[in-house]
C-alpha cells in the first residue's frame, strides 16, 4: 500500500515523540511491503513562532491531501510561554480546534486500557483494579460549547461572559452512529453519558442515542448522567466498553479515565470523519518541562500510529503487530521514566522508539 502522511511534530516533546513514531511505522513499512512518505508541517506555537498564527490554510490544505495526520503535541507552560500572552484565537490550542473543525474529525477515539505489566501504576485500590479494564470514550469533538457563539461583554459596568452548547440531532446521530459501530468491534455496551437531568442538549443527545441504538439490537445501550460516570470512573471502570459523549464532558472523563490507568503516556487517541481519513496524536499533553531532555514515553504517539494503521489503512495485522509489540517490550521489563517501577529497566525515548521497531519482524 502507499500511504502518504502527513506529521504535526508540534510543539514540547512533540518533535521527539513522532521521530518514533516515524521509526516504527518505517519499521512496518519494511516488513510487510508498504510505501510509506512522510511530510512534515507545523502548527501550534510552532507555526506561531514561524508565521505569527498557529494554524495556516497551507497545513490545512496539506493535511487534506493526506491519508492522515500524525501529530505529536501542541502548546507550551501556560504561565510563561509567550504564546500565552497572545488573544485567545492566536494561541496553540486555537490552532488544534481549527483544524479539527477545518478536516470535520467529529469523532474522537481515546482508549483506556489498564496494561496488565503496569498495573502497579494504576491509583485505584487493587480489589478494583484487579479485574482490569479496557474502556473506549468517544467524544463528539467539532461541537458543544467548544464551538458555540461566545462573547464578552459588559452590562451596566458588570463584566459578563457567554457561552453556549448547541447540538442538532445530525451531529449527535453521527457519532452515535460510530460509537455504536466501535462497539460491534468490541464488548457491544455502549453508555452514553449525559446531563439529561439538568440540560435541553442532553435531552435531545438521550433520545437520538436511543433512535441509533434500534439498528444496534445486539448493542447494550444504557445512559448515564455525567456525574454518576465520573464517579463510576474510579469507582467500577471495568463496567465500560464504549462511553459515547459529548464534547465537554468527553474532554473532562477522557483525562480522568487515562487518570485511573495510571500511565497517560500509553494512551493514544484518533480523530475521525466520515470518510476512512482521521488525525492521530497522543492523549497526552507537550509536557514542556521534560521536552528536549530524551525521556519522554513515545508509547501513546506509536500506539496511535497503531490506531491509524486500523482505522484509516484497515491494516488490521500491522496494527496489532504494533500493538504486541508494546506488550512484548513492557513484558521484557523495559520502561521509560514515567512509567517505572523497581527491577525494570528505564529507557530513553529514542532507546524504546529502537526497541519496539526491533520488535517487529
Ligand atoms: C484535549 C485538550 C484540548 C481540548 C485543548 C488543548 C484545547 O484538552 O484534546 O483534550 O480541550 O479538546
Ligand atoms: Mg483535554
Amino acid at each position: 500500500m502507499k500511504l502518504n502522511i502527513v506529521c504535526i511534530p508540534g510543539d514540547g516533546i512533540g518533535p521527539e515523540i513522532v521521530a518514533e513514531a516515524k521509526k516504527v511505522l518505517n519499521k512496518v513499512a519494511k516488513v510487510y511491503g508498504h510505501e510509506m512518505s512522510f511530510t512534515d508541517v507545523l502548527m501550534g506555537g510552532a507555526s506561531i513562532d514561524a508565521y505569527g498564527v498557529p494554524l495556516t490554510e497551507e497545513t490545512i490544505a496539506t493535511a487534506k491531501e493526506a491519508d492522515a495526520v500524525l501529530m505529536g503535541s501542541i502548546g507550551g507552560n501556560t504561565v510563561t510561554s509567550p504564546w500565552y500572552k497572545l488573544p485567545p484565537n492566536l494561541r496553540p490550542e486555537a490552532g488544534l480546534l481549527g483544524i479539527r473543525k477545518a478536516l470535520n474529525l467529529f469523532a474522537n477515539l481515546r482508549p483506556a486500557v489498564l496494561y496488565e505489566e503496569l498495573s502497579e501504576a494504576c491509583p485505584l485500590k487493587k480489589e478494583i483494579s484487579s479485574a482490569g479494564f479496557d474502556m473506549m470514550i468517544m467524544r463528539e469533538l467539532t461541537g458543544g460549547l467548544y464551538f458555540g457563539e461566545r462573547y464578552t461583554t459588559q452590562e451596566n459596568g458588570i463584566r459578563k461572559a457567554v457561552d453556549t452548547l448547541t447540538y442538532d440531532e445530525k451531529e449527535i446521530r453521527r457519532i452515535a452512529i460510530k460509537g455504536f459501530d466501535i462497539a460491534m468491534k468490541r464488548r457491544k455496551k455502549v453508555t452514553s453519558v449525559d446531563k439529561a437531568n439538568v440540560l435541553d442538549s442532553s435531552r435531545l443527545w438521550r433520545k437520538v442515542v436511543d433512535e441509533v441504538s434500534a439498528d444496534y439490537p445486539e448493542v447494550t445501550l444504557e445512559h448515564m448522567l455525567v456525574d454518576n460516570c465520573a464517579m463510576q470512573l474510579v469507582r467500577d471502570p471495568a463496567q465500560f466498553d464504549v462511553i459515547l459523549t459529548e464534547n465537554m464532558f468527553g474532554d473532562i472523563l477522557s483525562d480522568e479515565a487515562s487518570m485511573v490507568t495510571g500511565s497517560i503516556g500509553m494512551l493514544a487517541s484518533a480523530s475521525l470523519n466520515d470518510t476512512k481519513f482521521g488525525l492521530y496524536e497522543p492523549s497526552h499533553g507537550s509536557a514542556p518541562d521534560i521536552a528536549g531532555k530524551g525521556i519522554a514515553n513515545p508509547i501513546a504517539t506509536i500506539l496511535s500510529a497503531a490506531m491509524m494503521l486500523r482505522y484509516s489503512f484497515d491494516l488490521d495485522w500491522e496494527a496489532d503487530a504494533v500493538e504486541d509489540a508494546v506488550r512484548n517490550i513492557l513484558k521484557k521489563g523495559y520502561r521509560t521514566v514515567d512509567i517505572m517501577s523497581e527491577g525494570c529497566s528505564q529507557v530513553g525515548c529514542k532507546e524504546m522508539g529502537d526497541l519496539l521497531a526491533d520488535e517487529i519482524k
